[in-house]
This record gives C-alpha cells, sequence and structure tokens, in this order.
C-alpha cells in the first residue's frame, strides 16, 4: 500500500470534478460552457469565452484555424467554483480534424457532458467522440439542447442515443412542448415544475415543487391539454426507463438526460446542480506498472496536450499535464520518467476563463500549462522520483497519407527535426517504410497537411511536398510467435512500417487486403490503436 496524503490533501482532491463537454460543431458546447462559467462567477458577461470553433467557412484557411487554436489555449482549461467545488472543464476542438486532440483530451477527464442539439439529434462527431468514453467507461451525462426552436420528439431523440451512441438512458428531466410551445421542462430529479420564459432571466417564481404529478397545479401552471400530456410522457419515462441509480452511471453504464436550451440559460442549472451531486471526483489512473490512486502522497503526471506558439521568434510550447495523484508544486525537482532527468518548473499556470495564472500547487483533477522548450511529447509522465508509464493515450489509425518528400537536401536535418517536433505535439503520426526507409504521414483530416508544410518552412527553415499514396488504414501488429512475426514481416515486407515510437504497423491499401492479410496470417493481431 502507497502512503496516503494528508487529510488536507484528501479535502482538495474531493473538492475536484474534472469533465470535457463533446458535441458536434454548433450543438451549443460554447454556450453551454459559458452558462457554467457564469453560474461559477468565473465570467461576470456573456460572450467572455471566445469561440474556440472553427467555422466551416475557414476549412481552406488554416492560418485562421491555427489562430483560431491559438484562441483556443486561453480556453483548454476553465475552472470555477460552484457550491464547495472546483469544477475543471477541459476543452475540446469540434472540429472533426482535430478529432486527434479530443480523444487526448478525453484521457485526462473523469467524466463528460454530451451535448445534443434537438433538430439534427445524433450527428458523426458525437458517435466518435462518445465511442472513445464508452471505450474508457467515461461516465456520461447528457444535454439536450435548443429546445426553444422545433426538433425530434423525445422519446425518437432517446431512442437514437441508445441505438447510435449505445447508451443506456434515463431523463432526468422532461420537456414540455417545443419551438413556440415550449413551456418549460419537469425536473424528474427534484420534482420541480420549471418555466420557460423566452425572453427575460429566469425568476424564482418559475420554479415551482410539484412532488405528485397529479397536483391540479400542474393544470394551473401549463394548461389542461401540456398538463395531461406531460403526465402520460412521464408515465412512459417510467415504465421504459431504468430508474437512475449513480453507481450505474459511475459504471459508464446508464446516462441521465437533461433537456434546455444553453442560449437562453435554461435547464442549466438543473444540469449543474445534478452534475455536482452525481459526477465523480477524481478517478484513478492506469499506468504500464501499476493504478496510481489520486489519494497517494507522491505526485505523478501526465502530458495530455501541447500546443506550440506558431510565431518564430517564440518557439515556446504550452505542455498541458493532468495531475493524477499527490500535491504538484512549483520550482520543485520532478523526474521526466521518459528523459530520465529532474526538471523543475518555474512558471506552471492554471486558467480561469481568460485569466492565466502562475501556480504554487495543483492536487488531482486539475490541469496546469507548463512552459516547454521541446522536451515534451504527448503520453509523458512525470512524477516525484518513481518509473510510471501511464496508460491510456493511445494513437488512432490516421485516415489520411500522404508521403512526404524533402524538397531542400540541405535542410534535412531541419526537415527531421521539425517533423519530431510536430509528431511530439501530436500533429499527425509519421511512419517509417521498413524495405526503402521512406516516410509517411497521416493524419484525421486533410488540413494538417497543409499546416504541417506551413509550420515546417516558417518555423524550421525546412521545406517539404507531398506524394499520394493510397492506404485505407494503419494497422498496429503483435504476435506471440515470434516466427510467426518473421514470417508475415518477410511475406508482407512491403506494407510495413515503423510509427514514431518504433513499434509495427501494417499499412493496408484497402478493406480487402486488410482481410486478407488476417486470413492469411491468423497469428497476427491487427489493432487500430497503438495501445493494446
Ligand atoms: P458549438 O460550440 O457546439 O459549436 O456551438 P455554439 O455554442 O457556438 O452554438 C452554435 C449556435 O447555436 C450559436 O449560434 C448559438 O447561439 C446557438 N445556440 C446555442 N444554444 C442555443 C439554444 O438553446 N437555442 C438556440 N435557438 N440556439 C442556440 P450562431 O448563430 O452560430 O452563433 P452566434 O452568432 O449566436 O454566436
Amino acid at each position: 500500500m502507497r502512503n496516503q496524503a494528508s487529510m488536507s490533501h484528501l479535502t482538495e482532491l474531493n473538492k475536484r470534478r474534472t469533465f470535457g463537454i463533446i458535441s458536434h460543431p454548433d450543438a451549443g458546447k460554447t454556450t453551454l460552457t459559458e452558462k457554467l462559467l457564469l453560474f461559477g462567477g468565473a465570467i461576470q458577461v456573456a460572450g467572455a469565452v471566445k469561440s474556440n470553433k472553427i467555422k466551416r467557412s475557414a476549412t481552406s484557411d488554416f492560418m485562421e484555424i491555427e489562430r483560431q487554436r491559438g484562441i483556443s489555449v486561453a480556453t483548454s482549461v476553465m475552472a470555477f467554483e460552484y457550491r464547495g467545488l472546483k469544477i475543471n472543464i477541459l476543452d475540446t476542438p469540434g472540429h472533426q480534424d482535430f478529432a486527434e486532440d479530443t480523444y487526448r483530451t478525453l484521457t485526462a477527464v473523469d467524466s463528460v457532458i454530451v451535448v445534443i442539439d434537438v433538430a439534427k439529434g445524433v450527428e458523426t462527431q458525437t458517435e466518435k467522440l462518445v465511442e472513445v468514453c464508452r471505450m474508457r467507461k467515461t461516465p456520461i451525462m447528457v444535454f439536450i439542447n435548443k429546445l426553444d426552436r422545433e426538433g425530434l420528439d423525445g422519446f425518437d431523440l432517446l431512442d437514437e442515443i441508445e441505438q447510435k451512441l449505445g447508451l443506456t438512458v434515463r431523463p432526468l428531466s422532461w420537456p414540455i412542448g417545443m419551438g413556440q410551445r415550449f413551456k418549460g421542462v419537469y425536473s424528474l430529479y427534484e420534482q420541480k415544475l420549471i418555466l420557460f420564459r423566452a425572453h427575460g432571466r429566469q425568476q424564482e417564481e418559475d420554479i415551482i415543487e410539484i412532488t405528485n404529478l397529479s397536483s391540479p397545479e400542474l393544470e394551473k401552471q401549463v394548461g389542461p391539454a401540456a398538463a395531461e400530456e406531460l403526465r402520460e410522457e412521464i408515465r412512459m419515462v417510467d415504465g421504459v426507463y431504468p430508474t437512475f441509480d449513480r453507481q450505474a452511471y459511475l459504471n459508464g453504464e446508464l446516462s441521465p438526460v437533461f433537456f434546455g436550451s444553453a442560449i437562453n440559460n435554461f435547464g442549466v442549472r438543473e444540469l449543474l446542480d445534478c452534475f455536482v451531486e452525481i459526477a465523480p471526483a477524481p478517478l484513478p489512473r492506469i499506468t504500464e506498472e501499476r493504478q496510481v490512486d489520486p489519494i497517494e502522497d507522491q505526485f505523478a503526471g501526465f502530458i495530455f496536450k501541447i500546443h506550440a506558439n506558431m510565431d518564430p521568434k517564440h518557439r515556446d510550447r504550452i505542455a498541458f499535464l493532468r495531475v493524477c495523484s499527490g500535491k504538484f508544486q512549483r520550482n520543485t525537482n520532478y523526474l521526466h520518467v521518459r528523459q530520465n532527468r529532474k526538471m523543475k518548473f518555474a512558471n506552471p499556470t492554471s486558467f480561469m476563463a481568460d485569466k492565466k495564472t502562475v501556480i504554487d500547487e495543483a492536487y488531482p483533477g486539475d490541469v496546469i500549462g507548463l512552459y516547454d522548450s521541446g522536451n515534451f511529447k504527448i503520453g509523458d509522465t512525470v512524477t516525484e522520483g518513481e518509473i510510471l508509464h501511464f496508460k491510456g493515450i493511445p494513437s488512432f489509425s490516421p485516415e489520411q497519407f500522404r508521403y512526404v518528400n524533402n524538397d531542400d537536401p540541405l535542410k534535412s536535418k531541419q526537415l527531421a527535426k521539425g517533423l519530431e517536433q510536430l509528431m511530439d505535439e501530436g500533429v499527425a503520426q509519421l511512419f517509417t517504410k521498413e524495405d526503402n526507409g521512406r516516410k509517411i504521414l497521416g493524419t484525421v483530416g486533410a488540413l494538417q497537411f497543409d499546416v504541417i508544410q506551413y509550420r515546417l518552412e516558417h518555423e524550421y527553415g525546412a521545406k517539404c511536398s507531398y506524394e499520394p499514396v493510397n492506404l485505407y488504414k494503419a494497422c498496429w501488429v503483435s504476435c506471440e510467435e515470434p516466427v510467426a512475426l518473421k514470417e508475415f514481416l518477410n511475406r508482407r515486407s512491403r506494407d510495413i512500417a515503423r510509427d514514431n515510437h518504433g513499434q509495427l504497423v501494417f499499412l493496408a491499401e484497402s478493406a480487402w487486403t486488410l482481410k486478407m492479410a488476417q486470413e492469411n496470417h491468423p497469428k497476427i493481431k491487427f489493432h487500430f490503436k497503438s495501445e493494446f
């Protein structure tokens, strides 16, 4: 048993709730974040949270995207206090070309809130992200947004969530009408009726306690037709969905659902009040060596995101570290495990909406920004001395591939260095073919190719060009029998590469070649992520 930390440490860590909001672009993530921050008093006025979203019109303009990514540094972590808790919201880029950033950020949260647009239902980006959460059994709450607009029927929407997202849901609030006829929600969690005012602030008298739905008070507030419909629908809800069970939620097996309208700040407080009661405090994390518990007294954490400054005169980066155990302290010697060397951090920062502050200490669940001159890679572990390697930050197979060529032979060193650093940041993945040493870049979206070319030239003085390569997927391979592995590598030598960490990868040209390889080499395991 490891040493446990002091009482004050326990108090601090039990106060933390670290979560991420995920949604398809435009569903209302930024708006919801802002309303949550307003409740917490972290910001005073609406509009203070700059939208980090990359507008669709900008898809061909990567400089604009990088500018907006710059904004997103400030919103990477937003902390606020509410009902005695310290809540950390980790921002996730909505743009699908940066999905890999989002996957990695999800390794640093303890729970998520999924936002769904009532009119659009479940969209593709949400499907992928929720799949990553399900894999890790991350507790999920759902907020169905924009009830002030016409949208899908509540039951149909919940069916869609169950089918497309694979979640078992339990509504904890239920809408009364929608669009023009939207009258409010009934909170099953608090047994209260909350009336909607289209324009104007929510008033105390808009919240009416109704513990028994057959009460005539319901007719008085919403009219006979809506009252009857609500009773009928709640009967169905109670009949169809399981009762809410916090443990099932914490196990990632049951997702409570809330309805509201973020822009009108409606239904947001109910969501937040439930969140602070049920969401998990910092959870343990797995390392290759052992499980690390937040209550241990020795500090350990990992880097899940690196943000580079695009200005060549200031090639500094901010590495974002999630504290997993112990207490992080400023100006203290820590071990950078991969490099096996001691490091001190003079200016670790925390983020409060648009404010950056140098902090002296941080606790499990907190995320801090460390200034970095190129020492960190995504996935790196920092500890008080113990050799640990945090797991759960895998790379996924890229979707797009291109050969990368050096266009200036005198600058090959710069190109190699630039590529290495960009890969450390997680901008893309680099594969080196085993047969001829050619390099292939793999990305989630086409945008990154432009970003990489631009940054190589402007930050590293290297010139590269791309050549198309016809690939479907990169699969990491493993095999328990060395003879079978050797035979596979010999037979398929033209399709084998190493990733940036030296792991073996099979480059499949099509779904069919992958299937054939699986059939012909049954002893080889093909993995779609780099950790298995
Ligand atoms: P995102 O971060 O998920 O991409 O979404 P964001 O919050 O930026 O919201 C996308 C659009 O939806 C915004 O409108 C926002 O005002 C609107 N919106 C958010 N919540 C609601 C809601 O409850 N009801 C309605 N009707 N609209 C909502 P926009 O016109 O794209 O931007 P803006 O000009 O209003 O900033």
